[in-house]
């Protein structure tokens, strides 16, 4: 069974550096594509410490890699403890995977309500130990805030269309995506996908706290990492791209490896259209 394909796979072995005998750490494990590679590439005796919020996601990928036995070491949790996990583990990784987002898996099949092709519950959160929906960030923050929401997914016109949702919900309140999109279409006069993308995705940054959990684990990976350890980190859009590429400039501790970022081929994004935005930057511990 397969809800995901994993993007830039072949990139992310080479440029993670993936050998036997050393220790990775991927932070998004998801459906478990990358993990299985590395887990693969750095058979008989690499280990693997992978972290996955999701639940589902954790437990189908829990079943995927539990042929690696031992190797594959798993935990239900948030990226932002990778640093706690390994410390207490006592041990130092060779390379840290970020691919960051959201799956096809969590898209298609979780009833979530990320997809705006779809009619569910504005709920949108990945793991359900957050306690803020969707749904409440549209019926319950006042205009200042859902304008910071959508001025920092960069939405078009972000304070007009919080004042607008502000006003709408008076009438009707939010409770599923077609609502949303239903109000996408009156405020903006359209249905465009990539309009509608940038809405949802904004929504889903807020309520996963997306870029405070990225900032978290930025400032803390190098201490993991050994000496001339790699992090490759896949983002999905500018937001997040703009915060890696500053990190690997400023942070002192990581040297970037990439002048540019790797992009997909042509042939993959045919294959895979969801890889379209991706882009991948590798950094390496001094
Ligand atoms: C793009 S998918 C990863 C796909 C994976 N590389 C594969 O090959 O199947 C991102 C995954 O990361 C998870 N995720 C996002 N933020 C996370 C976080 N802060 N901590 C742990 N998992 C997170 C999501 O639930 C999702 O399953």
């Amino acid at each position: 069974m397969s809800f995901h394909e994993p993007v830039l796979l072949e990139e992310i072995i080479d440029w993670l550096k993936v050998f036997p005998d050393k220790i990775y750490v991927d932070g998004t494990v998801g459906m478990g594509g990358h993990s299985e590679a590395i887990l693969e590439r750095s058979s008989p005796t690499g280990v693997l410490y992978g972290f996955e919020w999701n639940e589902p996601s954790f437990e189908l990928a829990k079943q995927r890699l539990s042929k690696y036995g031992d190797r594959a070491r798993l935990f239900n949790l948030n990226f932002i403890y990778i640093k706690e996990v390994l410390q207490k583990e006592g041990v130092l990784a060779d390379g840290i995977l970020l691919d960051l987002g959201i799956s096809s898996f969590l898209l298609e099949h979780s009833g979530r309500g990320f997809s705006f092709q779809k009619d569910e519950p504005l709920d949108m959160r990945m793991s359900l130990e957050k306690e803020l929906t969707a749904e409440k960030i549209l019926n319950i923050y006042d205009v200042k805030r859902l304008s910071q929401v959508f001025l920092t997914g960069e939405v078009p016109s972000a304070v007009k269309f919080a004042q607008f949702i502000c006003e709408r919900r008076k009438r009707k309140p939010f409770k599923t995506t077609k609502d949303l999109v239903e109000a996408v279409k009156e405020f903006y006069k359209s249905s465009r996908k990539s309009l509608l993308a940038v809405i949802f995705q904004s929504l889903r940054i807020e309520v996963n706290e997306e870029l405070k959990n990225l900032e978290k684990v930025l400032k803390e990976v190098p201490e993991v990492l050994k000496t001339g350890g790699r992090i490759a980190i896949i983002s999905f859009h500018s937001l997040e791209d703009r915060l890696v590429k500053n990190f690997f400039k400023v942070d002192p501790r990581i040297r970037p490896v990439l002048k540019k970022p790797v992009v997909p081929t042509l042939e993959e994004i045919r294959r895979n259209p969801r890889a379209r935005s991706a882009k991948l930057r590798v950094g390496e511990k001094i």
